[in-house]
């Protein structure tokens, strides 16, 4: 039984991330949460496990139909990037609010029709940042602010993940910059490490950022970059630096660093870890996190109460993806650098020595084309902001 004011939501897209907002909105729903799953739409048919977990709800192909069908007072967009900024504005104005994925859209002219068509309609839309949602940022930010570790110097960011070919074949716009001339820019840099981007941005609270060097390299035989970097100023004046890589020859959770004159702060952002590091000593805690999906239900029940990521929130971001989707194209890593590792159920490529140098461009501030790295210097695509 749900709650008579309980917040109906459906979910657009089910497969791939899609399956953990399915298993989110009934955590959700079995902690007390007044939510609960109304509807799927997905192009897709359900697996018998996805309608086993989704229960006895309708599934659509178009997302129109279940909109007229359930009336849902949320819609979770969890499909390919190119196509968030139809389904989020179809559902806005069908009267629901929206948790819409990262990245909000492809390009950043997308994002400010996107904006401006949401703000037409009055409703709510959150994005889905889930690092933005953790305490660890006001902390860090309170951190900085009473002078923790001095001046800021930079932030930098790094994260190294192993990721095989079937990451690659899941559907046709996974790695590619475009599909059929419409912009998707689906990188290491704009996708499963927008992250880094996006928390580096809150923590310095940029609203805006000036010129981004955006270096971009492939391992793989795929369009857009699997290990890359880029350096900004931030509207601030702080420098963020930003190394990441998809072809790990050793793992490295993805973590910012704050380096400040008298100390750094390191911050791994996924678990919300903040390890403080000055004056010779360590100090370590960990902060939970609001769930985005709650916290956009506390706002359709209480409307115009603050989101904790609101898209608005996130055009710093976008003004980075725009930079990555107008940089040079990623130049690939020759044979001699790289390997391939058939250990696995699918082969996978790996940069020797990547985990190494994303961490050293995070500790440094520095590109990857700046470092001891032939392949790197000789490829670095040329950036433009
Ligand atoms: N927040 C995170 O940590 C996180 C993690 C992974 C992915 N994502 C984001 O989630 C989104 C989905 O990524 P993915 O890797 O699961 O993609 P995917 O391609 O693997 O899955 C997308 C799903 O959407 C469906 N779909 C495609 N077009 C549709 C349409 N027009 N209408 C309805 N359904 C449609 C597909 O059939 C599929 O089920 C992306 O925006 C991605 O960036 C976010």
């Amino acid at each position: 039984m749900t709650a008579p004011s309980s917040v109906p939501t459906v979910l657009v897209g089910v497969h791939g991330h899609g399956r953990w907002h399915l298993e989110n909105v009934a955590r959700a729903t079995r902690a007390g949460v007044p939510v609960h799953l109304a509807g799927i739409c997905d192009t897709r048919p359900l697996t018998d496990q996805q309608r086993a977990l989704a229960g006895d709800v309708p599934v659509t192909a178009r997302l129109a139909d279940l909109l007229d069908a359930v009336r849902p007072g949320i819609t979770v967009v969890s499909t390919p990037i190119h196509t968030h900024a139809e389904l989020a504005l179809t559902a806005a104005a069908a009267g629901s609010d929206v948790l819409l994925e990262k990245p909000p859209t492809p390009t950043l002219a997308a994002f400010e029709q996107l904006a401006l068509d949401l703000a037409g309609t009055g409703r709510a839309c959150q994005v889905g940042f889930q690092s933005l949602g953790s305490r660890a940022l006001p902390y860090v930010r309170g951190l900085l602010a009473d002078g923790a570790i001095g001046e800021v110097l930079g932030i930098g960011a790094a994260g190294a993940w192993q990721r095989d070919a079937s990451y690659y074949a899941r559907a046709p716009w996974a790695g590619r910059r475009s599909l059929d001339g419409v912009p998707v820019v689906d990188g290491a840099l704009t996708n499963p490490f927008a992250h880094a981007i996006a928390t580096a941005l809150a923590v310095d609270g940029a609203d805006g950022v000036g010129e981004a060097r955006v270096e971009l390299y492939r391992a793989n035989p795929i369009e857009a970059d699997d290990t890359s970097c880029l350096r900004l100023v931030t509207a601030r004046g702080t420098t963020v630096a930003v190394a990441v890589t998809l072809c790990a020859d050793r793992e490295v959770e993805p973590y910012l660093v704050v380096h400040g004159t008298r100390g750094r702060i390191v911050l791994h952002y996924r678990p919300g870890r903040v390890r403080l590091e000055r004056g010779g000593r360590v100090e370590t805690t960990e902060h939970p996190a609001t769930d985005l999906l709650e916290d956009l239900v506390a706002t359709v029940r209480e409307p115009g109460r603050p989101l904790l990521v609101p898209l608005a929130a996130t055009r710093a971001f976008m003004q980075v993806v725009e930079a990555v989707r107008l940089a040079d194209e990623p130049a690939e890593v020759p044979p001699a650098h790289r390997r391939t590792d058939r250990s696995g159920a699918h082969p996978r490529a790996v940069v020797p020595g990547v985990a190494d140098a994303v961490e050293r461009a995070a500790d440094g501030l520095a590109l990857l084309s700046e470092l001891d790295l032939s392949w790197a210097r000789a490829g670095a695509a040329a950036a433009r902001g």
